[in-house]
């Protein structure tokens, strides 16, 4: 079957919690009648601090559990898992796949800046993914790019509040900093949670959430459903209640998430 002949398909999204919902909030309002699947791999949270081999294995298991449930796609909402395991595992299904760097980077490569901040996990920034995609379309743009090892956790145990947590964003702002970039990317799905957060150092107009543009690069693509009724089911791999709480801000989940471990 031809991958635009599963139109009625639903559309399937993963990361390792919450954080993909950024990209999900944005995706339904463009596409409110499709079907969609979410799979949030908690129990493997942080995926940043992950090898290439952890990930690819853990991708993999994911990909087989949505290949079982008929989706036409797979949106990897999720930076990490788009820089690590996208090249690795691109062309085993037969339904589509969006990493989101990759989707992304024609986009900011046509920012109107000549110093661009990214703002990741320890495993997008050694990557370079960023870097590597936009500077191969602009190579002028000079890219800085920070780790935040302790960002994903604030956001998936609820502790935005905490003067620690502020603290711990602090630091890597501070780092940021001397480089002056004029525009800053939020290179992990779990980063738009920090907004209010970042807000207190850089201008919101200069945070850009890739997400919006992700969204439209899906719907520009994908052959969408006529026959669907956006319903939406979520699963995840351990504490189904956190991740309800955790949502709040990008998604109202009706019902607890389904706990399936892969
Ligand atoms: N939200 C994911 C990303 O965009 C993964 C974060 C993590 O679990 O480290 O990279």
């Amino acid at each position: 079957m031809d991958k635009n002949d599963k139109r009625d398909f639903p559309i399937a999204f993963f990361d390792s919690g919450v954080g993909g919902l950024t990209v999900y909030k944005e995706v339904k309002k463009l596409l409110p009648n499709e079907d969609y699947l979410y799979y949030g791999d908690t129990i493997n949270m942080p995926y940043g601090e992950k090898t290439q081999e952890e990930l690819i294995n853990i991708a993999r298991k994911i990909f087989d559990f949505f290949a079982e449930k008929h989706v036409k796609a797979v949106v990897m909402a999720c930076n990490t898992t788009s820089a690590m395991t996208y090249e690795t595992l691109k062309n085993d299904y037969d339904f589509k796949i969006y990493p989101i760097i990759q989707s992304v980077a024609k986009v900011m490569s046509k920012l109107p800046v000549e110093r661009l901040g990214v703002f990741a996990t320890p495993a997008t920034i050694n990557s370079h993914a960023y870097a590597r995609e936009i500077n191969k379309l602009n190579p002028s743009i000079k890219i800085t790019e920070i780790a935040c090892p302790a960002w994903v956790r604030i956001v998936e145990e609820n502790r935005l509040n905490q003067p620690q947590s502020l603290l711990q964003i602090k630091e890597r702002v501070n780092e940021m900093l001397p480089h002056m970039p004029e525009k800053i990317i939020l290179g992990c799905t779990h980063y738009p949670y920090l907004t209010e957060i970042l807000k207190q150092f850089y201008p919101e107009k200069d945070l850009i959430d890739p997400s919006k543009y992700f969204a439209q690069f899906i719907k520009d693509d994908l052959a969408s459903n006529p026959n669907g009724t956006g319903s939406e089911h979520f699963y995840v791999s351990s504490n189904p209640q956190n991740f309800k709480d955790a949502s709040k801000l990008f998604c109202e989940l009706k019902e607890l998430p389904e706990l399936v471990k892969l």
